[in-house]
Order: C-alpha cells, then sequence, then structure tokens
C-alpha cells in the first residue's frame, strides 16, 4: 500500500505514521526527518536546508524531490510506503507523479488531516521528540512516564528548533499557501479521503484504517 498523508504542521502526520507502520509493515518517509538527520549530522543538506526549516519555510522542491526519488527506490519500499510531509507543493506533487509513472507504482491513497489551527498551536507548543529512537511525546497529550526521558529507549526528549511561536505561526501560514492547493490536486484525481483529526489518537488510526479500506 501506498499511502500519502498530508495535514498542516501539528496534524499528527508523524504520530500516526508510526502506527500505520506497524499496522501494515511498511516504512514511513518523512522527509522533515530526514532533513533534520542530515542536520545532526552536518551534512552539507543538513546545513543548507537548516536556514529554511528553523524559519519555517519550505526547503526547495529540487532538494526534497531528489530525496525522495532516491529514497523510493529502496528496498524496504516494494511492499509500499508511507510518505509524511511530502510532496507539499504542487511542483513536488507533479514531480512524484512523473517518478510513480515510471515506476508503475502509483498511490493508493491520499488522507488529508484536519485539526483546527488553535489545537495545532497547542500540539506544537507541547511536542518532545526523542533524540536517538524518533519517538513522539506531548507534555499534556502524550507525556513520557519520566520528565525528559523517551519510554522506549531511554533517549534525550527535546523540542524541535521551529516549535518556536515565530516559526510555528510562519508554518501555518506557508502551510495554507503552498501545501493546501494539494487537497484539490488530489481530490480532482479522486484520490483524497479527509480524516478528522480531532481526538483520541487510537480513534484516529481506526478512522485511517477505515478509509484506506473503502
Ligand atoms: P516536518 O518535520 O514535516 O514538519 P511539519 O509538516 O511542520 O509537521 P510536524 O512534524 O510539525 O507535524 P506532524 O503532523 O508530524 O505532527 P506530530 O505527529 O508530530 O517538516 C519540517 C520542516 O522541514 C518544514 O518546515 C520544511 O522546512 C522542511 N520540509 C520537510 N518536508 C519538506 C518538503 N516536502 N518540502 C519542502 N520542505 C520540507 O504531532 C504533533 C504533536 O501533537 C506531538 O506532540 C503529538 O504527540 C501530538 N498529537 C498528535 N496527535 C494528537 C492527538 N490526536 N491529540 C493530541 N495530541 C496529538
Ligand atoms: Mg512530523
Ligand atoms: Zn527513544
Amino acid at each position: 500500500m501506498r499511502i500519502i498523508l498530508l495535514g498542516p504542521p501539528g496534524a499528527g502526520k508523524g504520530t500516526q505514521a508510526k502506527d500505520l507502520v506497524t499496522k501494515y509493515g511498511i516504512p514511513q518517509i518523512s522527509t522533515g526527518d530526514i532533513l533534520r538527520k542530515n542536520l545532526a549530522d552536518k551534512t552539507p543538506l543538513g546545513l543548507e536546508a537548516k536556514k529554511y526549516m528553523d524559519k519555517g519555510e519550505l526547503v526547495p522542491d529540487s532538494v526534497v524531490v531528489g530525496i525522495v526519488r532516491d529514497r523510493l527506490k529502496e528496498s524496504d519500499c516494494k511492499k509500499g510506503y508511507i510518505l509524511d510531509g511530502f510532496p507539499r507543493t504542487v511542483p513536488q506533487a507533479e514531480a512524484l507523479d512523473a517518478a510513480l509513472a515510471e515506476m508503475k507504482t502509483p498511490i493508493d491513497k491520499v488522507l488529508s488531516i484536519e485539526v483546527p489551527d488553535s489545537e495545532l498551536v497547542k500540539r506544537l507548543g507541547g511536542r518532545r521528540t526523542c533524540r536517538s529512537c524518533q519517538a513522539g511525546y506531548h507534555v499534556m497529550f502524550k507525556p513520557s512516564k519520566k520528565e525528559g526521558v523517551c519510554d522506549s529507549c531511554g533517549g534525550e526528549l527535546y523540542q524541535r528548533d521551529d516549535d518556536k511561536e515565530e516559526a510555528i505561526k510562519n508554518r501555518l501560514k506557508v502551510y495554507m499557501a503552498s501545501t493546501a492547493p494539494l487537497i484539490g490536486y488530489y481530490k480532482n484525481k479522486g484520490m483524497l479521503a479527509t480524516i478528522d483529526g480531532v481526538g483520541d489518537m487510537k480513534v484516529i488510526l481506526d478512522r485511517m484504517v477505515k478509509a484506506l479500506k473503502g
């Protein structure tokens, strides 16, 4: 199964993708995670991307399209995959269409996760992520057992640089301007399912599984 998770910052793309990985045994491909890994490793790509990411701007299309094109050729993608945070612009979606047409592996479904802005701001402000295993937490909605420590691996929990107020505001603005048009793009292709992203995380997963079956 090949799935795209579409939705604003904080909608729960990463949270839900991890449960879908467990459920379907297919990998999560998060361009944000790949860029942050490059940054942590201080690669030229990571250092270049940081300039955009810290401000909540999008990294240029050519950069992310190249990353995803290479990633989709890896063997673990044969069974399918979950794209999390890509595509994010119409040119990215067109480049993905072209690459998948060449590989003869079309996307099965695009899940558009809807959450109101006020809730997004709360989610992003309290998010914590494990530095070692990337597990996601929230200080109120999904706290770790011990503050600042990952339940699964004991790693250190950190707050993302772009989860500060100014960057959050800009990310929401950039989403509306550049990414939200993809909802219409995929609706026109008959590939879109809308998911109510408010509520218990497990209930939201059920909504997704139902949409993927339908
Ligand atoms: P990226 O890492 O993709 O960030 P994003 O789109 O802003 O999305 P987030 O990761 O912030 O949100 P999410 O939907 O994954 O939410 P999460 O599950 O963590 O991108 C970062 C940057 O990289 C971009 O700004 C850009 O610069 C660059 N980039 C990446 N891809 C790019 C591309 N394709 N093109 C160009 N540039 C690109 O949940 C958030 C919080 O809420 C967590 O704490 C979680 O525990 C909590 N939560 C989740 N679900 C619920 C729930 N149901 N109830 C209560 N709390 C919940
Ligand atoms: Mg994410
Ligand atoms: Zn961890």
